[in-house]
């Protein structure tokens, strides 16, 4: 055994047989996306699970999630919401919310969970305008450009106590590149930039291998909304 992807995943293959092992509804969650030709890059299942250990330390009744695909994270977060619980689903593929909003309702939580078509960034106004939040959780997982966007719109919608997370930053590593030329990975790093000159925030990374390769998560505590 050794530093490789066979390595990585053949860990997260133990992990699902053991302690996150993958029930009905993520299966056929799974199975539908699959089905319908969405891409695979989905949470991984120890990372979801992640997710939905944070939002159950968080006692999360209101989250908001970007980039919803066929509803993987979606309905792991949302199993972690109370009853009377809310979580808010950003979609910019219309297909890709259908498939989702299906299988959210097969996972029974179609009552707690709204897919909203459409390019996030188009879609905060109108949240906004609801009033929504302030959020106790944001998941950040769309189109990694707008991940400093998007982060910067949670903080201003969050209160002390709230959690907001980003996958994908660390990007195979061309997090530490200086002068990286892709644009994705010049928002991440813009992003930690912007987080180190935030006073609202305490903010950590952690890089992250396992079957989907090498990543990462910024996680971040409002310590003052
Ligand atoms: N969170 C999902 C994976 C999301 S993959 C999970 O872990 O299960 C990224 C998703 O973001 C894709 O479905 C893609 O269609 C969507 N996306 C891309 N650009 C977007 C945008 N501008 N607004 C909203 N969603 C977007
Ligand atoms: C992609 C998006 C993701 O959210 C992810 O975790 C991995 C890959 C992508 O757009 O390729
Ligand atoms: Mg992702």
């Amino acid at each position: 055994m050794g530093l490789d992807q066979q390595t990585f995943a053949a860990v997260d293959a133990f992990i699902g047989e053991t302690i996150v092992p993958e029930d009905e509804q993520l299966r056929a969650a799974l199975e539908a996306a699959g089905r319908a030709g969405l891409p695979p890059i989905q949470v991984s299942p120890p990372q979801g699970k992640l997710l939905q250990l944070l939002a159950r330390l968080q006692g999360a009744r209101t989250m908001l999630e970007f980039g919803t695909l066929g509803g993987y994270s979606t309905i792991l977060l949302a199993r972690a919401l109370p009853e009377d619980g809310r979580l808010i689903t950003l979609e910019a593929n219309a297909e890709y919310a259908e498939v989702a909003r299906d299988s959210i309702e097969r996972a029974g939580l179609a009552e707690r969970v709204e897919v909203r078509v459409g390019p996030a960034l188009e879609a905060l106004p109108g949240l906004e305008e609801e009033g929504a939040g302030p959020f106790d959780l944001v998941f950040i997982d769309a189109d990694k450009v707008n991940t400093p966007n998007y982060f910067a719109w949670a903080l201003d919608h969050s209160r002390p106590g709230s959690l907001v997370i980003a996958d994908n930053v660390v990007r195979d590593g061309s997090l530490a590149e200086t002068s990286s030329d892709d644009s994705a990975t010049v928002a991440q790093r813009a992003l930690h930039e912007a987080l180190a000159a935030d006073p609202r925030v305490s903010a950590t990374t952690i890089q992250t291998v396992g079957s989907k390769g090498y990543d990462g998560f910024t996680i971040a505590l409002v310590i003052d909304g």
